[in-house]
C-alpha cells in the first residue's frame, strides 16, 4: 500500500492492518519512539475548511519525526489555476508525502501518480477514508469486535462519509443501512459494485430498529452550500433524535465525524449524552492516521 486514497482500493487485510497498527499508536501516544517519519516533510494542502484533519495529521506527522507544511489551496498557484498534474510535479521533487483535501476524487489519484511520493486522501467529494478507518477503530474499542455489526447510517446517502461506510461494509462484511430522503440515497451502481449488506430506506426509525451503531454527518456538505435551502428542506427528519436511539434498542453508539449542527442532523440532547463517544472518535482520527502514514510503502 503506496497511498490511501479511498477505502474502495483497500482489501479486508489493509483495513484489519490498519486497526492493529492504531491500537499501537493509541498505546504509545506522543512522540513516537525511532521517529518513523524523521528527516521526511509532509505536505497538507487543503482546498476545504478542516479542524480534526488539519490537526491530526499536523500533530500525527510531528509525533512521528516529520515535519507537517500546511498550504492552503487558495495561497498557492493552485488557487490561480495551476493545474494539479503541475503541482503533482513539483511537490513530488521536494517533500516525501502528501496529505489532500479536495473536490475530485480523481485530482487526489492524478497527485498521488505524477507527484510519486506517498498521497493521502484527507476527504474528496467521493470518499472520506480516513474518518470511516478511524470510526472502524473507535467500534471497535466500544463494543470489542466488528462481528455482528449493524451500522445505521441516517442523512446524506450520497456524501463522501456515506460513500466511504458503503465500501467499508463490503470489504469488513458488517451490515450497513442507510436512511436518507429519496434524492440523496447512494446511486444504484456504487451499491451494485460495492456489494455487501447494505440496505436503503427512507424510513429512519425502521433503519434503526436494533441497529448497533447510529451514525450521521451533516447535511450540507462542503461545496454544497448552494444547495443549503432545499437540503434543510429534504433532509427534516433524518435526524439522530430519542426515537431514533430509542428504536435501536436504547443504548446504540451514537457517532458524528463532526462538525454537528444541533437540531438538524442530530438533537442537542443526544449529541451531549454522547459526547464521550464523538470525542473520542475525534481524538482517535489521530491514533488511526499515524498508522495510516507508518504503513505506506515508500
Ligand atoms: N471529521 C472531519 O473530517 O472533520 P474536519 O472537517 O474538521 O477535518
Ligand atoms: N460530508 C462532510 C464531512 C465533513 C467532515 C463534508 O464533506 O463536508
Amino acid at each position: 500500500m503506496k497511498h490511501l486514497l479511498n477505502i474502495e482500493s483497500l482489501d479486508a487485510m489493509e483495513i484489519a492492518r490498519i486497526l492493529e497498527r492504531t491500537v499501537e499508536m493509541k498505546h504509545i501516544r506522543g512522540p513516537h519512539p525511532g521517529a518513523p517519519l524523521d528527516g521526511e516533510c509532509w505536505v497538507i494542502m487543503f482546498s476545504k475548511s478542516s479542524t480534526r484533519t488539519r490537526l491530526s495529521f499536523e500533530v500525527g506527522i510531528r509525533e512521528l519525526g516529520g515535519q507537517p507544511i500546511f498550504l492552503a489551496a487558495n495561497d498557492i498557484q493552485l488557487g490561480r489555476g495551476e493545474p494539479i498534474r503541475d503541482t503533482a510535479r513539483v511537490m513530488g521533487r521536494m517533500a516525501q508525502g502528501a496529505v489532500i483535501r479536495t473536490y475530485a476524487q480523481g485530482d487526489v489519484e492524478e497527485f498521488a501518480v505524477l507527484s510519486g511520493i506517498r498521497t493521502i486522501n484527507a476527504l474528496t467529494d467521493h470518499e472520506h477514508p480516513c474518518q470511516i478507518l478511524s470510526d472502524l477503530f473507535t467500534i471497535r474499542e466500544k463494543r470489542g469486535t466488528l462481528d455482528n455489526l449493524t451500522v445505521t447510517f441516517i442523512g446524506d446517502g450520497d456524501c463522501n462519509v456515506a460513500r466511504s461506510w458503503i465500501w467499508a461494509a463490503a470489504r469488513c462484511g458488517f451490515a450497513l443501512r442507510i436512511a436518507s430522503p429519496a434524492r440523496f440515497q447512494p446511486p444504484a451502481g456504487l451499491l451494485r459494485a460495492a456489494g455487501g449488506d447494505v440496505t436503503v430506506t427512507t424510513d429512519v426509525l425502521a433503519a434503526s430498529d436494533g441497529a448497533n451503531v447510529l451514525y450521521t454527518d451533516v447535511w450540507i456538505s462542503m461545496g454544497k452550500e448552494d444547495e443549503a435551502a432545499f437540503r434543510i428542506a429534504q433532509f427534516g427528519g433524518y435526524q439522530i433524535n430519542r426515537a431514533a436511539v430509542d428504536a435501536a434498542g436504547g443504548t446504540p453508539l451514537v457517532m458524528h465525524c463532526l462538525p454537528a449542527y444541533r437540531g438538524k442532523e442530530i438533537t442537542d440532547e443526544i449529541f451531549e449524552a454522547n459526547a464521550q463517544t464523538i470525542f473520542d472518535q475525534a481524538e482517535n482520527r489521530l491514533h488511526t492516521q499515524k498508522a495510516i502514514l507508518t504503513l505506506l510503502g515508500k
